[in-house]
């Protein structure tokens, strides 16, 4: 990444801050396009983001702006993270994140196509895109798309989009006129320092623990790919990297998963969230009414590990650790900006 010219949507979000400060340290050369970090805590904020790289707030629905922001700056990779995340929030506002989620997609990849430069492009989705079949089945890059809430169909509407510019667009047996490569990436429920998002399970532990109040868990048996935020983040970098180098294999989609017994239930992860806390209480809501929300949902990461040659590295026990200490820490005074640096460069060197 040194050196490269690197445009990320969605930068002031979680895993958008996080994929900044580590491309930083590597020596990009960053410019991000995404809505102003909105809500009382922002990681983005805690880091100071506008003050370290290029910056632009805009909507990725506005394709006008967002075509003049990618011909103006040029890059060599773009990462697409803007998106509407969350699923309960997709149920309450289902327009909104179709058109945020898969019109946004498409304008970005249009604007890429008015490039006259070769360009990678990282396309982030979720695994949620796999049509969910309610058993323990671990889900392959070859499986069928589905989505049962708006969220995970219009993330399987980004996967479609992606492949459609893909053929339509930038085929590969034109690769040397157009230069243009997309590859999708499908990671799991990520946490790690702060992520303040409302209804995520981890941010929720630490905003109750450190009230002393009770976690309210919905669904407590529902199992998930759980990883630490810098897990999925290696993997998009490793594929910015081998796209250029080897773009027949690596132009297709990723899973990027945790190996196959850090597939735990959300009660696990409560639990082990309030032992690293030093306590904290959990109660199971069994009794409101809750939207629909897929009860098992499982990765298979061997093609990516096979071809791609990435594997995570840290364990949900070690990156809860590392995750409650960043809360921690941080509470207590310590620089966010820091925190985050040791963890990468920590990850980096494991
Ligand atoms: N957090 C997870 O567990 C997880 C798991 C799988 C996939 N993902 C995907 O990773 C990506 C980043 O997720 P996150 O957890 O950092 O979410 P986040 O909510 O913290 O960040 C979302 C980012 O998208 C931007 N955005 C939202 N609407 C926009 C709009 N209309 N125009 C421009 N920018 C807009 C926001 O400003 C923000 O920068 C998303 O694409 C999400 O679907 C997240």
């Amino acid at each position: 990444m040194r050196g490269r010219r690197v445009f990320v949507t969605g930068h002031t979000g979680f895993k958008g801050t996080w994929l900044m400060t580590w491309l930083s340290e590597l020596g990009a050369t960053l410019k991000g396009y995404a809505l102003a970090p909105a809500g009382p805590v922002t990681i983005y904020e805690q880091i100071n983001g506008d003050r370290r790289w290029e910056s632009v707030f805009g909507d990725i629905r506005d394709a006008d702006r967002l075509a003049q922001e990618i011909q103006r700056f040029a890059p060599d990779v773009v990462f697409h993270l803007a998106a509407q995340p969350l699923v309960r929030l997709s149920y309450a506002q289902p327009l909104e994140t179709w058109e945020v989620n898969v019109m946004g997609t498409a304008n970005l990849l249009n604007a890429v196509r008015g490039l006259s430069k070769p360009c990678s492009v990282v396309v982030v989705t979720t695994d949620k895109i796999y049509e969910n079949r309610g058993t323990p089945y671990l889900y392959r890059e070859t499986d069928r798309l589905g989505g049962h809430d708006p969220y995970s169909a219009s993330k399987a509407g980004t996967e479609l989009v992606a492949a459609s510019f893909r053929d339509s667009f930038f085929p590969l047996d034109r690769l040397q006129a157009h230069g243009v490569t997309i590859a999708t990436v499908r990671a799991g429920n990520v946490f790690g320092g702060g992520d303040w998002a409302d209804d995520r399970l981890i941010p929720d532990a630490i905003r109750a623990f450190s009230n002393d109040q009770a976690l309210t868990i919905r669904y407590p048996n529902a199992i998930r790919p759980w990883q630490h935020v810098l897990e999925p983040l290696s993997g998009y970098i490793a594929l910015a990297e081998a796209l250029p180098v080897d773009p027949v294999t690596f132009s297709a989609p990723w899973n990027l998963g945790p190996w196959p017994q850090d597939h735990l239930t959300v009660y696990d992860i409560a639990s082990r969230v309030a032992t690293g806390w030093g306590g904290g209480r959990i109660v199971i809501d069994e009794h409101s009414e809750h939207v629909h929300e897929a009860g098992v949902l499982k990765l298979d990461i061997s093609k990516t590990v096979d071809r791609l040659g990435w594997r995570p590295r840290w364990s949900v026990s070690e990156g809860i650790e590392r995750a409650v200490r960043w809360y921690s820490s941080v509470a207590h005074g310590a620089d966010a900006m820091t925190q985050c640096l040791n963890d990468i460069r920590d990850y980096s060197n494991g």
